[in-house]
């Protein structure tokens, strides 16, 4: 697995100065399951570009990427690539976006990288080796009280699951101490495992955004759920880590069901 990483490290930044040497060239803007989820050209070659390099140095190992246009059902050995994590952020020149590349052995998230190419941060963690950000290890952070705490979020695509959230908000805004959306679920995953953020919660969320943050959270000391309490796992469609010590009730929402 450390050679794994190693390599995957490179192709990250690889990937990176890419996505950073076109940003007031992202070419065109398409949609996707909704006006409001979008991919752009930078997207695709990007995703191309690192799936060429997984598949040089990875020959046997499945590769597949967010972009691809079809589904995965194979995670015994198999690469995830979310090629750029914060799309709308990026063709806005926001800084929060991240090439996130995860890799599965026997159906478990078993290696994470999360890359910032304009913050230039390298996140990345090894099941049974640990978290790590630009080389020195990473807890998540010790706060108990949600009044101290702030938590991450990110909204869902799809108007019908607001209803769901809005109360869950309501009650939230009140008893963090902020609740912050930066527009990439991967970097609020990977501030999490640093302990940045002490919670991140999303509804509407799909394994390929956050599947590179899940071992890097519980290798940082972390845990990882669906927003109802269940074990979050590649079908979830929502999702709550946190590090773990944090008293956190999020009230009758928590009882509504969503398949
Ligand atoms: C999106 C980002 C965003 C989250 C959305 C994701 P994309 O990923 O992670 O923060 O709220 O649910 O779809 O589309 O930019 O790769
Ligand atoms: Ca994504």
């Amino acid at each position: 697995m450390k050679e794994r990483v190693e390599k995957v490290i490179e192709i990250a930044e690889k990937a990176g100065q890419f996505v950073l040497s076109r940003r007031r060239s992202v070419g065109k803007i398409e949609t996707k399951s909704s006006a409001i989820d979008v991919v752009t050209e930078v997207d695709k070659e990007t995703q191309k570009l690192v799936t060429q390099e997984l598949k040089r140095h990875f020959p046997t190992d499945i590769v597949w990427g967010e972009e691809s246009g079809y589904p995965l059902d194979d995670f015994s050995s198999t690469w995830v690539i979310d090629p750029i994590d914060g799309t709308s952020n990026y063709v806005h020149d926001l800084p929060f976006y991240s090439v996130s590349i995860a890799y599965f052995q026997d159906g478990k998230p078993s290696l994470g990288v999360i890359y910032a190419p304009v913050l230039r941060e390298m996140f990345w963690a090894v099941r049974g080796v640990g978290a790590f950000l630009d080389g020195q290890p990473i807890t998540v952070s010790p706060i108990r009280s949600l009044h101290q705490a702030i938590l991450g979020t990110g909204f869902p695509h799809e108007a019908r699951r607001w209803a769901l959230v809005e109360p869950m908000y309501a009650r939230l805004l009140s008893r963090c101490q902020a609740l912050r959306a930066m527009g990439s679920a991967a970097l609020g995953v990977a501030y999490v495992a640093c302990g940045r953020l002490e919670g991140y919660l999303q509804l509407g969320i799909s394994f390929y955004d956050v599947a590179a943050g899940i071992c890097m959270v519980q290798e940082a000391g972390g845990r990882v759920y669906d927003l109802w309490g269940r074990e979050w796992t590649v079908k979830s469609r929502s999702l709550w880590v946190s590090n773990g010590v944090l008293e956190i009730d999020f009230g009758p929402t928590q009882l509504v069901e969503e398949r």
